[in-house]
């Protein structure tokens, strides 16, 4: 990670203009990791070249596969196969991304062979238990660090184990954790979630001809049973990566509480799993068109236009989260110039992302000015239309709390500064410029 790099948001005009954001980081990660796990070569166009998938880049390399870059986001993956990854010369270092090092965890898993896992100040806080423990069922012998933290030490299973697993969190990354172990099982490895979470796992497995069998599971539909049949070969396909929803919603929310603007966002992902922030911000009254909705990669992609507009406050459902885990921080700001209160119920996952994203969102609306409060795992934000600013945000090695204080900087009365925007290139490298190229005043 470069050095700290303070950076300020004022007030200008509105935004206009049309821009593509970034790949899609889970995607990208997923589509590295399978090329690696498939017997021969893997083209992926779009990939996100940010510094969290371009260290699962890197741990895939050490662990004996291909990967190289033919041109912007152009990659190509020589994989090794299910099960036929080498032991690593060095420890594996994933840098601030849960999601590089929790996948990995599980591809490694599956394979006879050690590995050490590692990565930043932020990455060495958040709980790895959580994925350990089944890994542990499968057959795979960690060691970790107080309180089951990095550097963990992996020995993966000679003979793995296929099991039945229940998440106790909603979480796409134990999921995927489990299913990527399971590669290697014999027989059948079942993840029973109770709350759907992000699919982009399970659908490029079935793309790389695995027999994974995805079943409505428990009240109203709202979870999952995914069955995996192990051993499967791999067959890699060409993989093309749609536009980030999660990094959209930067620009988005930006021009939706900057008077006058009217942008367009091309090619953004619609998995019905990740857009939550959509379903939230049409109940607040914002204008978002979705325009020539087409399947890209085999997600449904659409055009955005985003118009400014007025907001009113809402509640917004625990059940809802998973499908927007990673938007709260920037919906709170949001919330900040709606008109009236809005409560974000069920956020306890928050507290163990990148920073406590529940601690550092609210604090980053308090020192600009906007009435918050946290209740219980409720974040509840009292909006007054617009917001004072003036302060500087503290970012917590949490690249969605610089781009949220940014974004609010845009719209409130004063600048606002952030302490730290180099971690804002581990998901959206070229945000500022992006931001900059639809008029916004980033210095
Ligand atoms: C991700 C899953 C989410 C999300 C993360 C990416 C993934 O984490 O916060 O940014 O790609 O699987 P959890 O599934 O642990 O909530």
């Amino acid at each position: 990670m470069t050095e700290r790099a303070p950076l300020s948001a004022r007030r200008a005009g509105p935004l206009k203009g049309r821009v593509r954001v970034p790949g899609d980081k889970s995607i990208s990660h997923r589509a590295l990791i399978l090329g690696a796990l498939a017997v021969g070569k893997c083209n992926i166009s779009g990939l996100l070249e940010g510094d969290d998938v371009l260290n699962t880049a890197k741990a895939v390399v050490a662990l004996g596969a291909a990967a190289n870059r033919h041109g912007d986001g152009e990659w190509e993956v020589r994989g090794v196969g299910v099960g036929g990854f080498a032991e690593p010369a060095r420890s594996l270092d994933f840098g601030n991304s849960g999601t590089g090092c929790r996948l990995m965890l599980g591809a490694v898993a599956g394979c006879p062979i050690t590995a050490i896992f590692d990565g930043d100040a932020s990455l060495r806080r958040r709980p790895m238990r959580r994925v350990l423990e089944p890994l542990q069922r499968i057959g795979a012998r960690a060691n970790s660090a107080e309180d089951g933290r990095l550097p963990v030490t992996l020995t993966g299973a000679d003979d793995p184990i296929p099991i039945v697993f229940e998440p106790p969190v909603p979480s796409a990354q134990l999921k995927s954790a489990v299913l990527l172990a399971g590669l290697s099982a014999p027989g059948q490895t079942v993840v029973i979630e109770r709350e759907a979470t992000r699919d982009h796992t399970e659908k490029m497995l079935a793309y790389f001809g695995a027999a994974v069998r995805v079943e409505p599971n428990g009240d109203f539909g709202r979870g999952r049973r995914v069955t995996l049949d192990g051993q499967p070969e791999l067959v890699p396909q060409a993989i093309v990566v749609p536009a980030d929803p999660s990094s959209a919603a930067f620009p988005l929310v930006a021009a939706i509480i900057t008077a006058g603007s009217d942008i367009m966002l091309d090619g953004v992902m619609m998995n019905p799993l990740r857009i939550g922030l959509l379903t939230t911000l049409g109940e607040m009254g914002a204008s978002i068109e979705r325009i020539d909705t087409r399947t890209e990669g085999g997600e449904e992609v659409a055009d955005l236009r985003v118009r400014s507009g007025v907001l009113r406050g809402v509640d917004v459902p625990a059940s809802r989260a998973p499908a927007m885990i990673d938007e709260y921080p920037i919906l709170a700001v949001a919330a900040a110039f709606a008109e009236g209160e809005t409560r974000m119920r069920g956020l306890k996952e928050l507290r163990v992302k990148e920073s406590d994203r529940l601690a550092a969102t609210a604090a980053m609306l308090r020192i600009n000015g906007v009435e918050v409060e946290i209740e219980g795992d409720d974040l509840i934000v009292r909006g007054r239309g617009r917001a004072r600013g003036g302060g500087e945000v503290k970012t917590h090695m949490d690249h969605r709390v610089a781009m949220s204080g940014l974004v609010m900087g845009l719209a409130s009365e004063r600048p606002i500064q952030i302490d730290d925007a180099a971690f804002i290139a581990t998901s959206f490298p070229g945000f500022a410029d992006l931001i900059r190229s639809l008029g916004a005043d980033l210095s």
